[in-house]
């Protein structure tokens, strides 16, 4: 006996969970098999919701190349994750492997010198204009270093951060602003909405609070009374900035969030950096996505700035764990005491900062790096450049299916980095999750609760068609089961 027939969305959802599952058996199995011992968040993917509860596993991967990679159970998928858009050359280039390989054969000596560690350190000075580079393991690493050089060469306790920003998991970087200051931000965006109230909308946008508070359970409620959270692009910000720069060692910018791609405020960032300049807060630029991505200097250099410090990752350890600080003498002096010479009387002379770490300086991250950079600088910035290309013409695409359809969704761009426009899009949060499963489905590779991605140079015109077509196919089925 038939029951009564499921409302769409209830429907969509339910074979939706039947195909994925379906094609996925084997991740699944092996997500079932260890959740007891192995603690892992990617597992319960975004948000654990009970009606996708049946999805929520990640896809384990067997091997990757080149655009692609296969999972488990055989099928070939396009990635636009690219290792959280590590590999610019898509996965596993031979000039890395074969660097990797060289180094493999020689083993890996930790804690001793390798001899690349100063070309290396010269090729990011050179694609960067940093004066002084230093190298750590993660991002979190290396932006937990800027602040604390940050706060050595100032003696200021505070760090500014901007909303929606990212900077790693360590405390100061897992603060928010307070709640309050979220539902201000809704109003003042609603009142500026109705020509009457602009004037009402205006007075609310220049008050508000810059106060910090953990956003999350075990983050240290102590470390949010150094930090100050800012709204991103707001000439409110600049003031609060102005008014407390006797206290602040450091702000931290991620200069295109990948949170918030479609802001991209070049004049903010030429004001912060000549306010800073003024005041002596060290302007942090945290480049772990767009460094060597958007151009071989990064957004720096794509907004013609030059931070006192800056953070890079991803793309400069060619796949393996390195991350690097590197920035002006006055700064990453705190790491040395500066440079000095044999053959006379000269010294470290900076007072220094702690700074150490077991696996810094890994030679097989070295090696990967070395033969990733001269690469990035070998083939200049019209690699970036036509890459970028193709990316603002993906998205055009993409864009041109959801209006041709009357989709309310809009997809923007940095670089190759493309990603769906938040402020410029109604998508539900079950929607934009279920998006990633459609895409998985038909075979195009990104995390859950993801709505883009990036390209590397394997992505022909093949992947790309692939890419439109999955999203165009996929936003239809989303629209046709009653979810966008
Ligand atoms: C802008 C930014 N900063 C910091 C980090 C933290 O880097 P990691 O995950 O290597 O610690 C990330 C990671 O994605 C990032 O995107």
């Amino acid at each position: 006996m038939n029951g009564p027939a499921l409302p769409t969305p209830e429907r969509h959802l339910l074979e939706l969970v039947a195909a994925y599952n379906a094609k996925t058996p084997g991740s699944k199995r092996l997500a079932a098999q260890y959740r007891g011992v192995f603690a892992d968040k990617s597992s319960i993917g975004m948000r654990f919701a009970p009606e996708t509860k049946e999805i929520c596993y990640p896809l384990a991967v067997d091997r990757a190349a080149g655009a692609y990679l296969w999972d488990v159970d055989g099928h070939r998928y396009t990635d636009i994750l690219l290792g959280l858009g590590l590999n610019l050359f898509g996965h596993n280039p031979a000039f890395v492997r074969e660097a990797l390989t060289a180094q493999l054969e020689r083993g890996f000596a930790i804690g001793a010198q390798h001899p690349l560690v100063g070309e290396v350190a010269t090729l990011v000075s050179e694609l960067t204009g940093a004066e002084r580079v230093c190298f750590s393991n993660t991002g979190t690493e290396a932006v937990m270093t800027a602040i604390r050089i940050a706060r050595a060469a100032t003696g200021r306790p505070c760090i500014v951060t901007f909303t929606h920003s990212y900077h790693g998991h360590h405390d100061a970087a897992l603060m928010r602003a307070p709640v309050a200051e979220y539902a201000r931000k809704r109003i003042v965006e609603r009142l500026a909405g109705r020509p009457l109230l602009r004037p009402v909308a205006a007075l609310l946008g220049r008050m508000g609070s810059s106060r910090a508070v953990p956003a999350f359970p075990g983050v240290s409620a102590a470390a949010a009374r150094e930090v100050i959270v800012l709204e991103y692009g707001h000439p409110r910000s600049l003031d609060v900035i102005r008014a407390r720069a006797k206290d602040i060692a450091a702000v931290l910018v991620e200069p295109v969030q990948s949170r918030a791609t479609e802001l991209q405020p070049r004049a903010f960032l030429h004001e912060l950096r000549a306010l800073t300049q003024r005041t002596g807060s060290a302007l942090v630029f945290d480049e772990m996505v767009t460094g060597f991505r958007v151009h071989p200097g990064g957004a720096a250099a794509h907004f013609g700035l030059r931070p006192d410090l800056a953070t890079y990752s991803k793309i400069a350890g060619g796949g393996m764990p390195l991350s690097v600080i590197a920035g002006s003498a006055r700064f990453m002096d705190r790491i040395d005491g500066g440079p000095w010479q044999y053959g006379d009387d000269s010294a470290p002379r900076t007072p220094t900062t702690f700074f150490a770490g077991t696996f810094t300086k890994h030679p097989l991250s070295l090696v990967a790096a070395h033969a990733l950079l001269s690469r990035v600088k070998a083939e200049g910035p019209a690699l970036q450049a036509g890459l970028n290309d193709r990316t603002q013409a993906l998205v055009a695409r993409i864009n041109g299916f959801c209006r041709q359809q009357d989709l309310p969704l809009e997809f923007t761009h940095f670089g190759s980095f493309f990603a769906l426009a938040a402020s410029r899009s109604r998508i539900g949060e079950r929607a934009r999750q279920l998006l990633a499963y459609h895409l998985l489905l038909r075979g195009v590779h990104l995390r859950v609760g993801d709505a883009g991605g990036f390209l590397s140079i394997e992505h022909g015109d093949a992947e790309l068609d692939h890419i439109v077509t999955a999203f165009s196919n996929s936003l239809a089925a989303l629209r046709d089961g009653g979810l966008l």
